[in-house]
């Protein structure tokens, strides 16, 4: 196995440029995800999804990533929790992935849209029966009086469905971002950074790069 850190020194020296990075930013995603994957970062897929509520306030929250394409980055979550309401309302939200062990951070913006259901069904299966379980139990972003009334819920979703295969809840299942904006940054010496962004030019149906200043 590699030194990783020398793989990260390595990283900070290697830098990033227009004439560089792959002209597809979903390409370059994909260079820097497997060297996330492959370094000592914790839960490389974690990322922080920003959606704005209908009086227009930011919040924040980690979700994972759970596939990614050309079309786009899909996470799983409740509909009906705080981030599921905003983005009923808002359909413009913001993910950054922070690999800060790599001195790298990636930053997509765009618009969410639900996943169809026979996806989030197969993503629901291929989840633990107790994650399963849980995504029926718990109310997401809704007050809860104690842990005791989650087990108690937990306890009355494991007997309603014992001995069955568990049906994907109707508040719960996947959203894919359909990115038009992509910010690649690269940690440089003395805090003269890389940034290279990606923005869509609908009219032209290309993706232009620019450098931004650090
Ligand atoms: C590492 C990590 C991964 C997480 N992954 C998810 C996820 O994939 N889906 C999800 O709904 N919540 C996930 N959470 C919990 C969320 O951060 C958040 O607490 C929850 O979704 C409720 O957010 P909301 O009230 O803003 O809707 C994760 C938290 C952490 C720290």
């Amino acid at each position: 196995m590699s030194d990783l850190k020398e793989l990260r020194q390595l990283y900070s020296e290697q830098g990033l440029s227009q004439s560089g990075v792959e002209a597809n930013p979903f390409a370059q995603f994909n260079i820097w995800f497997d060297q996330a994957c492959a370094s000592d970062t914790a839960e490389a897929n974690g990322m922080c999804l920003s959606t704005v509520s209908a009086d227009g306030k930011p919040s924040q929250r980690t979700v994972l990533m759970k596939g990614y394409d050309e079309k786009g980055f899909v996470f799983y979550t409740n509909h009906d929790s705080r981030k599921g309401n905003q983005i009923r309302n808002n359909t413009s939200v913001s993910a950054l992935f922070p690999w800060l062990a790599l001195h790298r951070q990636i930053i997509i913006e765009g618009e969410v849209s639900r996943v169809d259901d026979e996806t989030s069904l197969a993503y629901f299966h291929s989840r633990p029966r107790g994650s399963q379980i849980g995504a029926w139990a718990s109310k997401q972003s809704h007050r809860l009086a104690s842990r005791a009334v989650l087990e108690e819920q937990i306890k009355e979703v494991e007997a309603r469905f014992e001995g069955q295969s568990i049906p994907l809840p109707e508040f719960w299942g996947g959203y894919r971002i359909v990115p038009k904006r992509f910010e690649f940054w690269q940690g440089r010496n003395h805090r003269i950074h890389d940034r290279i962004i990606y923005q869509w030019l609908a009219s032209e149906l290309v993706w232009q790069t620019e450098r931004l200043s650090p």
